[in-house]
């Protein structure tokens, strides 16, 4: 398949909101710090920061960036608090909040405490100043280790290298084993671009088996007639390409399988059609591959090689 066109861009030769523009609907999407702060004065604060991520679990360290104003240049309130009281509480909010965490992004008069706009709960956190918020999933108490100011023009970033002290997870929405929290049951919630957010549920989750220490044999053992069907995805490339050379089905496997009757009944109705016989058989092992069943799609593969 012909490969897309692009479109490349050197920063700076465009102006600076349109440069934004492909910079964040392009990472997207990304995971959203709902972070709450306390200036000296004691006011709180809790605002929306998307550029944000884990960078270490040990020691545990999150990151996010607030940018100052492109206006006018001016530090945002949140950036303002953590360089007076160098704590914070990155909490983690799902699709039920993201109404009520959006409209913490309105730009408010320093002092005023957006747990009471957007109708959140403050918690006392148990070793930071900064509350946290009861309604979210999720609350990381982290204390600030740096603050590193990436520019000094306006829409610069200012990343806030967080280490975490203390964190609470709902308990409802724990996996069954106890240990991190359930996917299905957490309505994750990421922004993109514009006004753009997604929700992790059943039609957005999907399970891709990870090569762990195992090696696949990798695309360019693929068979190359495999390799160039324009009926398989490189999706189903890759599931194919992720075994491992001693867990391909052995020949009597192969033999065996032509017996079952899928393969058996595509293998009698295109017998006179050899080319027509193959695609049928791609078609299946696209199938079998579609429903999870590796070890069926490669015998009926190997068997269509013959
Ligand atoms: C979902 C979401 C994500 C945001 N991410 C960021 C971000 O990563 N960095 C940033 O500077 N502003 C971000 N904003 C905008 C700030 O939340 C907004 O400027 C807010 O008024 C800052 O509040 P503060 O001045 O109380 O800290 C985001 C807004 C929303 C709604």
């Amino acid at each position: 398949m012909p490969l897309p066109p692009y479109r490349t861009i050197t920063p700076g030769s465009l102006p600076a909101n349109e440069w934004y523009q492909f910079m964040v609907t392009s990472v997207a999407p990304r995971p959203i710090a709902f972070v709450s702060t306390i200036s000296a004065a004691g006011e709180v604060n809790l605002s929306p920061y998307s550029f944000f991520n884990v960078f270490s679990a040990s020691p545990p360290i999150l990151i996010f960036s607030a940018t100052t104003r492109a206006r006018d240049n001016s530090p945002k309130d949140t950036l303002l608090n953590v360089r007076e009281v160098a704590e914070c509480v990155i909490n983690i909010a799902n699709y039920p909040l993201v109404e009520q965490l959006s409209l913490t992004s309105t730009e408010y008069p320093r002092g005023v405490n957006e747990f009471a706009k957007a109708g959140f709960t403050e918690v006392a956190s148990d070793k930071v100043r900064p509350p946290r918020a009861a309604e979210c999933p999720a609350a990381y108490e982290c204390v600030i280790e740096q603050i590193v100011p990436l520019g000094n023009t306006g829409g610069a970033g200012n990343l806030v290298i967080c280490r975490v002290v203390q964190a609470h997870f709902h308990e409802t929405l724990l996996n069954d084993n106890g240990i991190g929290l359930n996917p299905h049951k957490l309505e994750a919630v990421a922004r993109l671009g514009g006004d753009y957010y997604c929700r992790v549920g059943p039609q957005s989750l999907l399970e891709v088996p990870r090569p762990n220490r195992h090696q696949g044999i990798g695309f360019d053992q693929l068979p190359a007639h495999v390799r160039h069907s324009d009926l398989l995805t490189g999706n189903n490339l890759g599931r194919l390409a992720n075994v491992e050379a001693a867990a391909l089905p052995s020949a009597a496997d192969v033999q065996a399988f032509h017996h079952e009757p899928l393969v058996a009944y595509t293998l009698s109705k295109y017998h006179g059609d050899p080319a027509e016989q193959r695609r049928q058989l791609m078609l299946l092992v696209k199938q079998y591959l579609e429903e999870g069943l590796v070890q069926e799609a490669w015998k009926v593969l190997l068997l269509a090689d013959k």
